[in-house]
């Protein structure tokens, strides 16, 4: 068994660079136990050796969904929204006069509630931002997850979390039992399928990268490699957002804390900037 695990974990680092805590042996089997009768392999290892195989993409992926902590809410932590609206989003307002365009990544978005908040303060900022063009990209490893993302519908319990009812009745519809979100807002969003352990360099140059709580379920070596990617897509001016209990301190030397909110992140040699920025308003 101890074998059978330390080469799930092994296949799991590899893959998506989830650290396995191997002493969780009961959460990872009753994680897994649908995947293995859906499957029907006898035991752990013969599910392991199946998904190193790599003949079966689609074992793979619901042994992706199985084992990722999607766990987020509406805008979570709230800090990090209220840095949006009154420091990130009017800097590279006043920052991108000429151009006006905005490109925002949520790079692991689970079922979508965080692309989906920042569509919601944009929509609030709407006047602030009249003729620009703003992508909101969000990405995701697991499969099943961006498939609610993309549709976009909740639960009374999800909605419940983190929406206020003002903003609940303006942005979504009840439908189903649960709550459908504004085709508007949905649209907004342009959801894709990336691995964070891959080469996400095709995806281009963003003015804001969100990456909140998934570098936490990574080893250090991981976040260092996946932190110098991030710096590389991230535009020399831009924001990177980790989670409240995350940072690059120890990490990565190509950020540095912004904006006095912790999370919040400018690549190193854009802080001058930001100073000015902030003594002229
Ligand atoms: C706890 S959720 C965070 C959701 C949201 N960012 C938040 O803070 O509320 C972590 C997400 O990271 C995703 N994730 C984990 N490893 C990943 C990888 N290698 N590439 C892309 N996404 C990954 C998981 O699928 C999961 O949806």
């Amino acid at each position: 068994m101890m074998a059978a695990l330390a080469e799930l974990a092994s296949f799991l680092s590899d893959r998506i660079g989830l650290s396995v805590d191997q002493r969780r042996q009961a959460s990872i089997e009753s994680r897994l136990a649908p995947v293995m009768a859906e499957a029907a392999t006898k035991d752990l290892r013969e599910l392991v050796a199946r998904l190193r195989r790599g003949a079966e993409p689609e074992l793979i992926d619901r042994a992706i969904d199985a084992m990722v902590t999607c766990e987020t809410l509406f805008f979570r932590d709230r800090l990090p929204f209220q840095a949006m609206r009154t420091v990130v989003l009017p800097t590279l307002r006043e920052a991108r006069e000429q151009a006006r365009t905005l490109r925002i990544w949520s790079a692991a978005c689970a079922t979508g509630q965080e692309p989906y908040s920042i569509a919601m303060l944009l929509d609030e900022m709407s006047r602030q931002f009249l003729g620009w063009r703003i992508d909101i990209v969000a990405s995701d490893i697991s499969r099943a997850a961006l498939a609610v993302a993309t549709v976009g519908r909740y639960s009374q319990f999800e909605v419940q979390r983190g929406l206020s009812t003002p903003l609940l009745l303006r942005h979504f519809r009840q439908d189903n039992g649960g709550w459908l979100i504004n085709e508007h807002l949905r649209a907004a969003v342009d959801f894709r399928r990336i691995n964070l352990t891959s080469d996400f360099s095709r995806q281009g140059v963003f003015d804001v990268i969100l990456c909140r709580n998934a570098l936490m379920y990574m080893d250090v070596a991981r976040r260092r490699d996946i932190l110098v990617r991030l710096a590389q897509q991230l535009s020399p001016d831009g924001y990177l957002m980790l989670g409240a209990t995350e940072t690059v301190v120890g990490l990565s030397d190509d950020f540095v804390p912004a904006g006095g909110y912790a999370g919040l992140f400018r690549r190193a040699g854009s802080s001058k900037r930001t100073l000015r920025l902030v003594a002229n308003s």
